[in-house]
């Protein structure tokens, strides 16, 4: 008896996802590589950490295709793109990033919604609020760099700067938690 409750389209579609979050998770990884080697261990911390977020979202994607009797298949990865030139061009390329795959997790939703495969709707609407949370964090390290003086930013503020992303938490606050007394 056939227990795949995936299409093909759709087993192939989440497949390319999953390959795709590995890829993301390669690319921050790199940048971290390049903001390390430059002596920026906060910056490059941060970037670690968000590769395994990365990792761990390609593993939700394989789990799920299991889970409903598909099977997911790596592909080969493509490398990284070339190393940014600066701070500026670092997070920039991070924001890019997150706004591209926001675009292909939209993609998959209207998909689900073409397909009226309502189980897969469900899961993709936890990537759906991840990429809210992961465009706003990478909105805010645009933000604070911008305050710290961009690419003319003083040693000592890059420093501040550094510091303070070695501390930031993985996950941005959303808006849909914010309260009067929680703005
Ligand atoms: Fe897996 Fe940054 O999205």
């Amino acid at each position: 008896m056939n227990t795949k409750r995936l299409s093909n389209a759709m087993e192939k579609a989440l497949s390319d996802q999953m390959n795709k979050e590995i890829h993301a998770s390669h690319v921050f990884l790199s940048y971290g590589i390049w903001a390390d080697d430059k002596g920026y261990q906060g910056i490059a911390n941060f970037l670690y950490r968000h590769a395994q977020e990365e990792r761990n979202h390609s593993i939700k994607f394989m789990e799920y295709i299991l889970n409903r009797g598909g099977k997911p298949k790596i592909d080969a990865i493509p490398a990284p793109p070339a190393d940014p030139e600066s701070l500026t061009e670092c997070f920039d390329g991070v924001f890019k990033h997150e706004v591209d795959n926001t675009t292909s997790i939209y993609r998959l939703v209207d998909l689900s919604m073409e397909e009226k495969d309502w189980a897969t709707w469900n899961f993709m609407q936890w990537f759906v609020q991840e990429q809210i949370e992961e465009e706003t964090l990478a909105k805010n390290l645009i933000d604070k760099l911008k305050i710290a003086g961009g690419d003319r930013a003083t040693d000592e503020s890059l420093f501040t700067l550094d510091k303070t992303l070695q501390e930031t938490p993985n996950d941005a606050p959303l808006a849909q938690e914010a309260t009067g007394e929680k703005p």
